[in-house]
């Protein structure tokens, strides 16, 4: 059902603590390499979105058996996995659900095919099918775009330099590389994008090595039975940055966020608003099945400046970078972002639709090739004018970034299609309605 949210302006302060909702990437990849397992696990903190569930419904028609204990504790019994299904296993709106279930398919015996919504239906797939298909795997496409057909096939190990750095072709690469018995697969990346996909399989006993070579970044995995183990999903630090922007860019905001997941592939949005000059405090670190967690304290921060960010770093922050644009327009001077030309994949074009969408609210954004010019504080006293419409192009980091625009501008907005937040944030208006009574 089509959902239509509106903001007033001017918003209270966000003021409290709380918890965010679990990490998508890590969830996904709890069901993917849990289930890789073969045996039975207990996943907590799991969150239970849309792209999740589109990931447990095709577990579940592999015939794994999924029960929840509650909201988001789960035991995943992979003992009967994988079987042929008997229907399209449907992708929905997940970028993650579909190219790690390419990888991990193509090395099944069984025939099956991967459909997505209209948004994934539009996205690159020839990323995963050319290094998968150099490994043996039979996979036909739409010209390289979804619906996948996967074919039975026997894979052989290889060396892959991938020339972006994906950590959706690498987890499918290694994801297939974990099944070849006869021999190693190497993925080597330009830059590190997260390596949740390395932490989990290492978790459940994979034997995989990571490296350096030269400039670049590579795993090597080969065939180990992996053990199964229970294991709890860290906060997602990708839904945290709404939060985290709203409180600097609020006036008289103080607010501390818990669990939140800290891998250091992660936190480029920590270092962006350290660099442009937030008050934001690490309050705690904590490891929980391999993977860094902590609190963070942020507070509202009226002498936020303009930064370059380029490089190594938008991996990292990838898909931080609609929010990091909002709050560029907050910032004293200019914000360039730089080579991150993979934006017009996501599940939006995320370099038009940041742009045009900032641009309705009065933001000085200009898009670029590979990313954008942001003049702060829109040459005046930096309030947003909001009096506007957003659309959300099927894509939740939009829906979200015009929901905190809307916080921060004079004049009410509204923001068409707000259940796109339901693919990674279902409690979101929730959790700032409690954060600002
Ligand atoms: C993800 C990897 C990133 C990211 C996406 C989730 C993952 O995509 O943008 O939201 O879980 O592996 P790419 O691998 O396409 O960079």
């Amino acid at each position: 059902m089509r959902k239509v949210v509106a903001t007033k302006g001017f918003s209270a302060p966000l003021k409290g603590e709380t918890i965010v909702p679990p990490d998508k990437s890590v969830s996904h990849r709890s069901l993917i390499i849990g289930s890789l397992t073969r045996g039975k696990i207990k996943i907590s903190n799991f969150l239970k979105s849309a792209d999740c569930l589109a990931t447990l419904d095709i577990l579940k028609a592999l015939g794994c058996e999924i029960e929840f204990l509650n909201e988001n504790t789960l035991f995943l019994n992979a003992q009967n996995a994988y079987k042929e299904p008997v229907s399209d296993l449907y992708c929905g709106n997940s970028g993650t659900t579909m190219r790690l279930m390419t990888g991990l398919l193509s090395a099944q015996n069984i025939k099956c095919r991967l459909t997505g919504d209209v948004s994934l239906s539009k996205r690159p797939m020839k990323r995963i099918i050319e290094p998968l298909s150099a490994m043996g795997a039979r996979i036909k496409s739409n010209e390289g775009k979804a619906p996948l057909t996967i074919e039975q096939a026997k894979l052989n190990g290889i060396e892959y330099i991938s020339p972006i750095a994906s950590a959706q072709v690498k987890s499918a690469l290694l994801l297939a590389g974990a099944q070849t018995r006869e021999s190693a697969t190497t993925v080597l990346e330009p830059h590190l994008s997260r390596d949740h996909s390395e932490r989990m399989l290492k978790f459940f006993g994979s034997n995989i090595k990571i490296f350096r070579k030269d400039n670049l970044f590579g795993s090597t995995i080969s065939y180990t039975p992996l053990i199964p183990k229970d294991l709890t999903v860290t906060g997602d630090i990708s839904s945290a940055a709404f939060l985290l922007v709203a409180a600097a860019t609020i006036k008289n905001s103080d607010l501390i966020l818990k669990g939140i997941g800290l891998n250091p592939t992660r936190t480029g949005i920590i270092d962006v608003l350290k660099a442009m000059n937030a008050d934001i405090e690490i309050l705690s670190r904590n490891e929980i099945s391999g993977e860094e967690i902590g609190d963070i304290r942020i507070k509202y921060s009226p002498d936020l400046k303009g930064i370059k960010i380029e490089g190594e770093i938008i991996p990292r922050l990838i898909d931080e970078i609609p929010i990091i644009a909002l709050l560029a327009t907050q910032a004293e001077g200019k914000t360039v972002i730089k080579n991150a030309s993979d934006l017009k994949n996501k599940e939006s074009d995320r370099i038009a639709s940041v742009a045009r969408e900032l641009k309705k609210f009065g933001a000085k954004i200009e898009p670029t090739d590979d990313g954008f010019i942001i003049d702060g504080k829109n040459g005046g006293n930096g309030l947003l004018e909001g009096n506007c419409e957003v659309d959300c192009y099927h894509d939740h980091r939009i829906a979200m970034m015009g929901y905190i625009a809307g916080l921060i501008s004079k004049k009410p907005c509204r923001i068409n299609d707000f259940e796109w937040v339901e693919t990674s944030f279902p409690n979101f208006l929730k959790t700032f309605e409690n954060l600002q009574s």
